[in-house]
């Protein structure tokens, strides 16, 4: 880390290490060196694609890892497919492939290659989860991660960095997962988009490098940047035990580094506590809910999979038996954890209990299967509890630690496992985990002469034009608040189509409205540009760029907003959607499904003041809106997106 004269944050630190040229005036932006990628498959076929018209070059990356972990039910042949394409074009661009089956992106990339100081870009929100020992992580758009492989900076709004001083310790039965859920009824789940979260104090020392990642991984649910923790002591016993020691360097936060505000948390004041459905904001104790009855138990994820999570389940439910009413599913989030759970007794005492055993990926948590009964209630370990996730839109899922998880799985209804007759079960740390390698693959040494497969299914990558200097458009549809990634273009079962926009654009927004992709495409080939108008914190979740690119295929070209979610106003920008948002609130309410609007002058505005002048032709009025976007964005949005933007520039440089 360089020095300097000032004290500086490990935030700070590591950004400034970073700091790469910005084109144009830097404005509100700062951009940084990525060191390491990572995409998983749901997003990365459109990533990868979107490389391949970058370049031909290997990645100039560091590191660049590919994971399949989303996709793999593969019923029909389009999963199937979709994975041989992002093998050989891992192989073709030098990127190191993680087979389906070694485990979720996050939870492995932890283990194998997280790396102090470093920097990583993940086209999937939770790419915080690195955090936890000591990177700036972030998750992002795959276009910008496609970018990053090419060698180009990845730029973010300067941060403001908040510190979460912990102090104390966790009570027995009080889990990571209840201090960030904690820290969720602090900050919420919208309006914290420039926020990076910086961990420190003495509170960190009882903390491991899992108990951490949960807690980093979860910050994606405040809608921050990232979230960050020093490196120290027990990142280094982690590494070790990883056998990665030379990975480890010292990162901490310098005496009087200053932040934009200091929180401080008591961890012995912590107390089990679950997110209510449907959102991961909407917390309560457990104790307050304690009592209904559940019909599913899931422990799993990038949240709560790792080995210490699933020998606390498997000591709490040793020597019982799961609730009759009950089907408990466990999915260790790696191999090396399965290996790990199985050479001890962990693995033995979750199959004796009558829990099933997933294989080592997403699976529950995106919906692709092990969907709830009608009506249902689910416990899970996971991250995201939004209306119809889970594959079911009757049922209702809970968020909890395992612990909950594992004492209700037993009780047959929600209960606060401080209630249990048994002791805390102490898990110590392994000092060596085990190394499981196999299912990766290495780029050749020639990739020049891999050739990439595309299988029938593929569609072709679709582009925007050029920002019309005049829209004219009609409400295709009006929406409230926290509308999600989920909500826009669904998961599960639909996610086989994520490398066929024109198919996969036949689900946008099914789950609240089920005719909007015939109505909107109609509206296109009408000649009239869609417009989506919706309340407070559009787009939270998942980075799934998808969100963007559909209802850019439907013709959308304004989204109309009262406030945006960082990752996808971001794509937004990056397929040229112009992201508006309502100067008075008010507005909002008189506008209505079916309106024509017309916006006049967009370049012009873009150029002065970013404020437009949007006439509602149906109602005969008028109001303001304004884009909040640095000059950097502005410029991509006028030429249609992020790819002709660069491909722009890449021009330029050779002309000179
Ligand atoms: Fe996968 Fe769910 Fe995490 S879909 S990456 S386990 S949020």
């Amino acid at each position: 880390m360089p020095s300097s004269s000032l004290p500086q944050s490990v935030t700070e630190k590591i950004l400034k290490s970073h700091a790469a040229a910005l084109n144009g005036r830097p404005d509100r932006e700062v951009a940084i060196r990525i060191d390491q990628t990572l995409t998983q498959d749901a997003t990365g076929t459109m990533t990868y694609q979107q490389l391949e018209a970058l370049t031909a070059n290997r990645v100039k990356t560091l590191l660049s890892v590919s994971y399949i972990d989303h996709n793999t039910i593969q019923i029909g042949p389009e999963n199937a497919d979709d994975h041989r394409y992002l093998q050989t074009v891992a192989a073709r661009y030098g990127v190191i492939f993680s087979r389906a089956g070694n485990g979720i992106c996050h939870q492995v990339h932890l283990e194998r290659f997280s790396k102090p100081g470093q920097t990583l870009l993940g086209s999937d929100s939770h790419t915080c989860t690195c955090g936890s020992v000591g990177m700036i992580a972030i998750g992002a758009g795959g276009l910008d991660v496609a970018a990053a492989m090419a060698g180009n900076p990845f730029c973010l709004t300067s941060p403001k960095v908040v510190k979460l001083h912990l102090k104390g310790r966790l009570n027995p039965w009080v889990a990571a997962k209840d201090v960030i859920l904690s820290i969720l009824n602090i900050f919420g789940t919208q309006g914290n988009a420039g926020y990076i979260l910086e961990y420190g104090g003495e509170g960190l020392q009882s903390l491991t490098i899992p108990e951490r990642a949960t807690i980093a991984n979860m910050g994606a649910e405040c809608g921050v940047i990232t979230s960050v923790f020093p490196s120290d002591e027990r990142t280094r016993e982690f590494l070790s035990a990883q056998g990665r020691k030379n990975d480890w360097m010292p990162i901490e936060a310098d005496d009087g580094a200053e932040y934009e505000k200091v929180v401080e948390i008591d961890l012995n004041e912590i107390v089990p506590s679950i997110a209510c459905p449907h959102s991961p904001g909407n917390i309560r104790k457990v104790d307050e809910v304690a009592g209904m009855k559940v019909q599913q138990v899931c422990i799993g994820s990038c949240t709560n999979s790792s080995y210490k999570d699933l020998v606390i389940a498997a000591k709490i439910l040793k020597d019982g038996k799961i609730h009759p009413d009950v089907s408990l599913v466990i999915a260790p989030g790696s191999r090396q954890v399965l290996r790990m759970i199985t050479s001890t007794s962990a693995l033995d005492a979750l199959l004796n209990s009558g829990a099933r055993i997933q294989e080592c990926v997403c699976g529950f948590c995106v919906g692709n299967s092990l969907s709830p009964m009608t009506s249902g209630i689910s416990l899970r370990t996971n991250n995201r509890n939004f209306l119809g996730r889970s594959g079911t839109k009757s049922a209702e899922v809970y968020l909890c630690s395992p612990e909950t998880a594992a004492a209700s799985a037993i009780s047959g209804e929600l209960t606060d496992p401080r209630t249990l007759d048994i002791p805390y079960p102490h898990v110590e740390m392994p000092v060596h985990f085990v190394p499981d390698e196999d299912l990766f693959l290495k780029p050749p040494m020639q990739i020049e002469d891999v050739q990439v497969y595309r299988g029938p299914h593929m569609g072709r990558l679709p582009l925007n034009t050029p920002l019309p200097r005049v829209i004219e458009g009609q409400i295709a549809i009006k929406l409230g608040d926290n509308i999600t990634t989920d909500h826009i273009i669904p998961a599960g079962k639909r996610m086989k189509h994520r490398s066929n926009i024109a198919k996969y654009a036949e689900y946008v927004f099914e789950v609240l409205d089920e005719s909007f992709s015939s109505r909107a495409a109609a509206i296109r080939d009408n000649g009239k540009h869609n417009v989506i108008v919706a309340g407070f914190s559009y787009g939270q979740g998942s980075s799934r760029e998808h969100a963007a690119l559909c209802p850019m295929y439907l013709g959308v070209r304004v989204v109309l907003a009262k406030s945006f979610e960082r990752i996808h106003i971001t794509n937004l920008i990056n397929f040229g959607i112009l992201p508006l948002s309502f100067i008075d609130d008010a507005d909002y309410q008189w506008i209505e499904y079916n309106d024509e609007l017309e916006i006049h002058d967009i370049h012009e505005a873009l150029r002065n003041n970013d404020r437009v002048i949007v006439f509602n032709k149906t109602k005969g009025r008028s109001f303001e809106a304004c884009s909040l976007m640095s000059e950097r964005e502005k410029r991509v949005i006028i030429v249609g997106g992020k790819l002709p933007y660069l491909k722009q520039m890449s021009q330029t440089k050779q002309d000179r």
